[in-house]
């Protein structure tokens, strides 16, 4: 196990540990948003594609892309029955641009990604997509993490989010693969920026809005960008 991305492609999780999750992010996303019928979604990094599966039915076209193959495959069963999802493989050196040719979105969806990627990348990322937003197109990063945030408190807050549902297998299942992934999980860079890093280096680039209530890590933070 040397990066991020292996530790989430890894199938240990099951579908509706990922599906609980997905469910509490898109129905704080539909209380404060209006994603429309005619309106284009990219879910950038979007992992096993559940919250790409429950909001695609809701807009014109959803693009996922990722840069784990295997997450890729296993979003393309997820979301089998939905017509109007793509999918883009995106490797760390390829260029973002290129890949987003052609394609213009209304929302892009940045979810609990932002801190697995080196911030001179993520500020990268973030600078080509300027140039794939539609007119009054914006960006959602969420799960950001915030200042000096501790790995056991961001744990906890999982573990309370399912037994507080009372999803006792979601419960056992974090407990369990969490301790069988300990090592894994220690061995990996911890994240190396958070949300105020994040604000410090975009400003002056996009207008930084922040928002509230929008994934289960109640102690993280979402900001809404929208080009300057
Ligand atoms: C914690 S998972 C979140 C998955 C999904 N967004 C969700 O909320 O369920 C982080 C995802 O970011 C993806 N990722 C990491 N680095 C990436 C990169 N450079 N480009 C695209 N995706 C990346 C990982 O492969 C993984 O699927």
């Amino acid at each position: 196990m040397n990066s991020w991305p292996k530790y989430w492609e890894d199938p240990i999780y099951s579908d509706e540990f990922w599906l609980a999750r997905a469910r509490v992010f898109c129905s704080n996303f539909e209380k404060q948003f209006d994603l429309r019928k005619d309106q284009r979604l990219l879910d950038f990094g979007g992992g096993c594609g559940f919250i790409t599966k429950i909001l695609s039915p809701k807009c014109l076209e959803a693009v996922l892309l990722e840069s784990s193959l295997k997450s890729i495959d296993r979003a393309r069963i997820v979301n089998e029955s939905n017509e109007n999802v793509r999918y883009i493989h995106l490797h760390q050196k390829d260029d973002l641009a290129t890949k987003l040719q052609g394609y213009k979105f209304d929302y892009v969806i940045m979810n609990s990604v932002a801190q697995y990627l080196p911030l001179d990348l993520f500020i990268l990322y973030l600078e080509n997509l300027k140039g794939s937003l539609r007119e009054n197109g914006r960006i959602l990063i969420t799960d950001l993490v915030i200042k000096d945030s501790n790995l056991l408190k961001d744990l906890k807050d999982i573990a309370v989010f399912y037994f507080e549902q009372g999803n006792l297998k979601g419960f056992l299942e974090f407990f369990f693969t969490e301790i069988i992934k300990l090592k894994d999980r220690l061995s990996l860079p911890m994240f190396k920026h958070s949300s105020e890093d994040i604000a410090r280096r975009l400003k002056g680039s996009y207008k930084i809005s922040w928002i509230k209530n929008l994934t289960l890590n109640i102690n993280r933070h979402a900001m809404l960008l929208t080009p300057c």
